[in-house]
Formats: structure tokens, sequence, C-alpha cells
């Protein structure tokens, strides 16, 4: 019964996604002296790459049993960001996605990483394609604009792992004496990292910064809420793999916008930064490379910097 539900909510976020305002514009021409292209997109150098990649692992070790996520024993992740200390795992890796809380004391910064859509879990899978929108919740968010709305499913997701993240942040923050707070996810995960990144900022005093890196990040919330994340939150990436289609749902047709802070990986070593929300006219950025679900491909979902993520990648 599950999967023809899958099926069928996956053809729904096909024609929502054709029918989205998306028009195909070559990207701005200088006019005065060449025929060079201007284009608003920067490319990402070796350093900016290689510097996502120990944050690729701590999203790739959101998915292992949360007792070698405990010890650190989680194969090439954990391996990858040596002496990192984890200090609260949490979730049951389906109805709850593990996550886990910790103190990486080479960046000076509390870490939370949750698990996302493993392909191998339908039903956080299931969780993921139900498409209405409510209000932020008031308690969580409180500050939020009241117009601000963010997918249901995801929202409920989050309010069962924001205390308990809340209160482990406060105390890791308290007994390192760090002043930052980094939120990490993929896919489903990097929606609730969003949340989080947006929770903890509205629930924290300001002088504690908040970033987030998230990676094949599904659409989270409306226009105001992205509004108000990118005022809140000026210091978020979103790492996307070329022909990845998990970015392009939920449809921008049913009213969904991403945030700013796109990185689109593309062939080779090649990336950009794409500056906008969802940068329409910049060929280089998801919504061109991807402007339907049959331009998509579900493999760029699973690897990111060279990096599979996924329950079968702890070893
Ligand atoms: C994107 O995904 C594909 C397919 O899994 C993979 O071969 C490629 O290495 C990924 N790109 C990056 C930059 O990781």
């Amino acid at each position: 019964m599950l999967f023809p539900t899958f099926v069928f909510a996956l053809v729904w976020s096909l024609f929502l996604a054709s029918a989205s305002p998306i028009t195909r514009r070559a990207p701005l021409t200088l006019a005065v002296h060449d025929n060079s292209l201007i284009s608003a997109v920067t490319a990402l150098s070796a350093t900016d790459i290689s510097d996502l990649v120990p944050l690729t692992q701590l999203a790739r070790a959101a998915y292992c049993d949360p007792k070698s996520v405990q010890d650190w024993t989680c194969g090439a992740a954990c391996e990858a960001v040596p002496g990192f200390q984890t200090t609260l795992t949490g979730g049951d890796g389906n109805a709850v996605q593990f996550f886990f809380v910790g103190y990486w004391a080479d960046a000076n910064t509390v870490v939370v990483s949750h698990q996302g859509t493993d392909p191998l879990a339908l039903m956080a899978i299931l969780t993921n394609l139900d498409l209405l929108r409510d209000p932020l919740d008031p308690v969580l968010f409180s500050g939020a604009p009241a117009g601000a709305t963010a997918h249901s499913g995801f929202q409920e997701q989050h309010a069962m792992t924001a205390m308990p993240i809340l209160e482990e942040v406060k105390r890791l923050l308290a007994a390192t004496g760090s002043r930052s707070v980094t939120l990490i996810g993929h896919s489903l995960g990097g929606a609730l990292a969003e949340l989080d990144c947006l929770f903890l900022a509205l629930n924290l005093p300001e002088n504690i910064a908040i970033k987030g890196v998230t990676f094949g990040t599904p659409r989270v919330g409306d226009d105001e809420f992205a509004a108000f994340f990118d005022a809140v939150i000026p210091d978020f990436q979103r790492v996307n793999n070329k022909s990845d289609l998990v970015p392009i749902i939920p449809g921008r047709g049913l009213g969904y916008v991403h945030p700013k802070g796109e990185l689109h990986l593309l062939d080779g070593d090649r990336a950009v930064q794409c500056p906008g929300n969802d940068n329409d006219n910049e060929e280089d950025c998801q919504i061109q490379t991807v402007p339907n679900l049959l331009f998509g491909n579900l493999l760029d979902h699973l690897v990111f910097n060279g990096i599979p993520i996924g329950s079968i990648f702890c070893f």
C-alpha cells in the first residue's frame, strides 16, 4: 500500500513542479564592450569545497547507529572528523530521525546533525511528501512573523526533538565556552536543520553565532518563512549535487520558497555559489539544471563532495 502512495506523490510533485512559474532565460549579456556573460553566480575555490568535507561527513554520520556515533566509531565519517565528542544521540531512525549533538573542538563549535530520508526508510520518505504548510509554532518560534508557514510534516518531526536538542546545546555552550552552533543535515535532515537554525536563533542569546550547512534539502516553507530565515540566519549554505531532484520539491507552484545560500556542485570539481533564493536566471543553479522531475536524478541525492550519505555508508 505504501509504494503506490509514494509513486502517486512523486507524480503529483512532478505536476506541481511543472506547473510552477519557471522561465528559461539566458544570463544577462554585458552590452557595452564585449560579449562576455555577467553571471551572478561565483565559482567556489578548492578551499571552499574542501572546507565542506568534514561537514558532509558530519551529515553522513547522522545515519549511523547511535552507539557508534556516541563512541565516534561510525567508520569513515567519524574518522574524517577526529576528536569529535558526541554528548547526546536520539531518534529511532524511523518515526523519529536519528540526530546527534556534540562538540567539534577543532572548529570550536557545538554541532547538531540530523539524519535524513534514507531511501531504505520508506516511512521517512512518506513523511516528506505531506505537502501542507502550517504557521510556525508560536512557542518554539516565538518572534517569527505570524504569516510565515512551513511544511507541517517537517514541523512535526522538528518538534519531536527540539527541546532535548536546545537543552543539550545550552549545556555544551556553557561547558565549552564556545559561542557557535553548527546545524547540519541531509535531505529531510536538511529540512530539520533549517528549522533548527531558526529555532535556536530565536531561543539562544544573541551573541551565539548560528551556522547552517545542509545537503540535498527540499523546500521547507513559504516566501515569508524564507525572507525571515534569510534575515536571521545569514550564515547558511544549502549544498545541492547537480541533478538531485529533492531540492526542487515541494514545487514553487505550491508557494514553497528556498532560503538563500545555494551551493551547486556541478561536473568534476566545479561548484558555484548561487546568491538568490532559487536563482531562476542562472543556468548553473539548481532550478535551471532541474526544471522539473524529468531532469532530476535520484543518485545525485546520495553523494556530495564525493562522499556517499546514507545508512548503508556507515563503514
Ligand atoms: C553527485 O552525484 C553523483 C551520483 O551519485 C556522483 O557520481 C558525483 O560524484 C556527485 N558529485 C559530487 C560533487 O559529489
